[in-house]
């Protein structure tokens, strides 16, 4: 295509000096002009349109080769030369140019296919969960008495014989011990079958008033039934202070029972027997209207002997305690009818609260 040509070594490469027409020019562009469409057309990403670019209209690329052809041609064809070749870096730049905007404008619109969001869809909702029914009732019940001025205290499930026991006024060999079943670890551990230990534990730390509730997990040896689980919760409350009577006792229980029940209830006084309790009651109460009274609880004055095992003067303090049964209060306010729906994780009855 480029006639005969006499190459030869210059400072800045190779230079083609041509000795050729400018109808052969002419032919030279048509040429390029049909070959750089035939390209274009086969250009189908935006690498092969670079490729395209570098190949006609860069530095090096074959227009800019063409232009170096002028000085071969005499001296009065040389500017329509130019022109004709202006024209051509032109046109091929302008397809360049279209075919690039072309190329974006398809790229955004596929790109906004692949990545469109249909906002009419309904939206992918996540399960929530939620406290256990035992939890709510426990955090019911502190906060109650967190609003009386008690604080929330807890102690170890694996227990000591002398926390469990004998600080509670139940010594070694002591019948009263076959109340509770309870575990073994070995001679003198245990789990705990009841919250009365952190009694001890707490005032053997602090001095009276003492105003504390520890809700905590129990275990007993206890055969499943509808009431009975071998593990359990119990919360345990203790006010020792100057000059308390059974008379405050029956008001907390009282105001107890009126917060988490509701107005209306009856609560009632029995006379019952605990080691670490002097006087002891069973404490029942009764829905407004119905006439069965059902059990709530065990308390009682703290036994001087109690308090002595902790350091503190049974003739100046004196104090009350009761301990109730967390499931119990759950079964009563909420209508449950067997223990055992407690920790069965039955997501039927979970669900419900
Ligand atoms: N600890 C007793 C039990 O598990 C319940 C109890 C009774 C706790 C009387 C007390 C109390 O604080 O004064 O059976």
């Amino acid at each position: 295509m480029h006639g005969d040509a006499v190459v030869t070594r210059s400072a800045g490469g190779y230079t083609s000096l041509l000795v050729m027409e400018l109808a052969e020019l002419r032919q030279q562009v048509d040429d390029v002009k049909a070959r750089l469409r035939a390209r274009l057309d086969e250009v189908s990403d935006p690498a092969e349109l670079e490729a395209f670019r570098v190949e006609f209209l860069g530095r090096k690329g074959e227009i800019a080769g063409m232009f170096k052809q002028l000085g071969a041609l005499p001296q009065e064809q040389r500017s329509e030369a130019g022109a004709l070749l202006n024209g051509l870096k032109a046109s091929a730049s302008k397809a360049f140019e279209q075919r690039r905007s072309e190329g974006s404008r398809k790229a955004v619109a596929e790109r906004l296919a692949r990545e469109a969001i249909d906002v009419t869809l309904p939206g992918r909702s996540r399960p929530v969960g939620h406290l256990h029914l035992l939890t709510q009732v426990q955090h019911e019940i502190e906060t109650i008495f967190l609003h009386m001025g008690f604080d929330v205290a807890s102690g170890p499930e694996i227990e000591t014989d002398y926390y469990n026991f004998e600080a509670l006024n139940i010594p070694p060999d002591h019948p009263a011990r076959d109340d509770w079943d309870t575990f073994y670890i070995d001679d003198t551990h245990l789990l705990r079958p009841h919250t009365s230990p952190v009694q001890i534990r707490v005032m053997e730390k602090s001095s009276p008033p003492v105003r504390i509730v520890c809700p905590g997990r129990c275990y007993r040896r206890d055969t499943q039934d509808s009431t009975h689980s071998p593990v359990f919760f119990q919360v345990e409350l203790l006010w020792v202070e100057r000059g308390l009577t059974l008379a405050n006792l029956r008001y907390v229980i009282g105001l107890f029972v009126h917060e988490f029940f509701g107005p209306g209830y009856d609560v009632r006084l029995s006379g019952d027997f605990f080691p670490f309790t002097e006087p002891s009651v069973q404490l029942h109460m009764r829905e407004p209207g119905a006439g069965k009274w059902l059990e709530i609880g065990g308390a009682g004055m703290v036994d001087p002997a109690v308090l002595e095992n902790v350091g503190y003067d049974s003739e100046s303090v004196t104090g009350f305690a009761f301990g109730f049964g967390v499931e119990r209060m759950a079964m009563l306010k909420y209508g449950v009818k067997d223990i055992r729906t407690f920790l069965a994780n039955d997501l039927r009855f979970i669900r419900q609260f």
